[in-house]
C-alpha cells in the first residue's frame, strides 16, 4: 500500500473525459464532439509551423514576444499585458493556483465550461453555482450568491455547452457586483465567432479594473487545438504573479510560430466566421422544423433538446448519429440534451439529414 497522500482537493476528482474521436469500424468519422474548426488553420499558420521543424533543437522564445506583440497589434491591446499558455485550459489553471485558496469561494453558472471547477476543487475551494435562465448565465442569479468569501468568479461568454452570451453591459452589473478581491475570469474561447453588437469581449473591464482577466484560444476559430495555445489578457498585477508560476517554456516554438501567422491572417478568421454562422441560421430552422428545440448558440456549436414526448433522447440520438460515422458530444447534465460542432458544408448536410432519419423513425 503506498504511504503517499495526495492533497485532498485532488482526491476528490475524477479524470477529465474529452470528446470521443474515433468510432470502430469507421475510418473517417466526422468529427464534431469537441468544438474544433474543421476548417484546419490557415495557410499561413501551416508554413509557418513547418518552418521551426529546423530549431526543433533550441528552446523556445520564452518571453513569447513575437507572438504577444501580433495579438496586441490584432486587437488593440497592451502586448506587455498579455500571457500565452498551453491551451487556455493552462491560464485557467494557473489563474486558479494564484487566487484561489483553500476554504474559498468560487462563483460560476450553471452550464460553465468545467476547468474553473476542476482547479477550484484541487485547490479545496468551495464550488457556489448560480441557476441559468433559458440556458443562459444568469447574472442576478450570480449576485445573489456573492458572499465575503467569493475570490474568484469564472464565466465563459459565449458559454460551453450552451453557445449563449451575455452582453457586455451585463458583464459589467455582474463586476460590479463582486468584491474588489474577487477575480472575474472571463473566457472568451469563442468570442471570434460572435457578431452581436451587444456583445463584448473582455478586454475593455482588464483595461478598466484591477480584478478582470480575459482568456482566449488558438483551439477554435484558428484551427490550432493541437498545438495547444491559448493567451490571457490580464491587469499588470496579474501579469506579475502569474509569470511566478508560468513555466519558462510552457509554449512550445511551433505553437508560438503557428499562433502568431494564425492571428495575422484577419481575412481567414472573417470567413470561418461567415460560414459558421450562416450554418447555425440554417440549422436552427432545419432541426426547429424536425420538431428538435435548439439553444441560440452564437459559437461554433449548439445544444439540442429531443423531445421526450415522442420517445426521444439525446443518448438514442446520439447512437443514430454514430451508425452514421457522425460523433456528436453528450451535454447539457440529461440525456435529452446532445452538443454538435458546426462543421464544413457536407459534414451538416450529413447531420441534418441524419437528425431528420432519426426523429422520422
Ligand atoms: C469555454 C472554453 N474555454 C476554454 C476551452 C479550452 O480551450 P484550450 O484548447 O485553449 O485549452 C474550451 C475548450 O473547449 C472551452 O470550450
Amino acid at each position: 500500500m503506498s504511504k503517499l497522500q495526495a492533497v485532498p482537493g485532488v482526491l476528490q476528482l475524477s479524470p477529465y473525459v474529452q470528446g470521443q474521436s474515433v468510432i470502430e469500424g469507421v475510418e473517417t468519422p466526422i468529427k464534431l464532439s469537441s468544438n474544433e474548426s474543421s476548417h484546419g488553420p490557415s495557410p499561413a499558420a501551416i508554413e509557418a509551423f513547418q518552418a521551426t521543424a529546423s530549431v526543433l533543437n533550441r528552446y523556445p522564445d520564452g518571453s513569447q514576444s513575437a507572438l504577444r506583440q501580433a495579438i496586441g497589434e490584432t486587437f488593440g491591446l497592451d502586448a506587455s499585458r498579455i500571457i500565452c499558455g498551453n491551451g487556455s485550459d493552462e491560464l485557467i489553471q494557473m489563474m486558479v493556483r494564484a487566487y484561489v485558496n483553500q476554504g474559498d469561494q468560487v462563483l460560476l453558472s450553471e452550464n460553465g465550461f468545467v476547468m474553473s471547477n476542476i482547479h477550484s476543487i484541487a485547490q479545496g475551494a468551495a464550488l457556489v453555482i448560480a441557476p441559468e435562465k433559458n440556458y443562459c448565465v444568469d447574472v442576478d442569479a450570480l449576485l445573489d450568491r456573492v458572499t465575503e468569501k467569493t475570490r474568484f468568479c469564472t464565466i465563459a461568454n459565449p458559454n460551453n455547452p450552451t453557445g449563449t452570451y451575455i452582453s457586455g453591459q451585463e458583464m459589467r452589473r455582474l463586476h460590479a457586483g463582486l468584491p474588489e478581491n474577487c477575480l472575474l475570469l472571463i473566457d472568451d474561447a469563442y468570442a471570434e465567432y460572435v457578431e452581436q453588437e451587444d456583445y463584448e469581449d473582455g478586454s475593455a473591464l482588464v483595461d478598466e479594473f484591477e480584478n478582470v482577466v480575459m482568456t482566449r484560444t488558438f483551439s477554435k476559430i484558428y484551427g490550432l487545438p493541437s498545438l495547444r495555445i491559448g493567451w490571457a489578457y490580464c491587469p499588470a498585477s496579474v501579469v506579475g504573479v502569474v509569470g511566478r508560476i508560468r513555466t519558462p517554456f510552457n509554449t512550445n516554438g511551433p505553437a508560438l510560430a503557428a499562433a502568431e501567422a494564425a492571428v495575422k491572417d484577419h481575412h481567414y478568421v472573417a470567413n470561418i466566421r461567415k460560414h459558421n454562422n450562416e450554418w447555425l441560421t440554417k440549422i436552427t430552422s432545419a432541426v426547429e422544423e424536425m420538431g428538435i428545440a435548439i439553444v441560440p448558440s452564437v459559437a461554433n456549436f449548439y445544444l439540442l433538446k429531443f423531445p421526450e414526448s415522442r420517445g426521444k433522447s439525446g443518448s438514442s440520438a446520439a447512437d443514430y448519429l454514430k451508425a452514421q460515422g457522425i460523433i456528436p458530444r453528450p451535454a447539457g447534465g440529461s440525456d435529452q440534451y446532445l452538443r454538435i460542432t458546426v462543421g464544413l458544408d457536407h459534414e451538416n448536410l450529413a447531420v441534418l439529414d441524419a437528425l431528420s432519419a432519426y426523429m422520422d423513425q
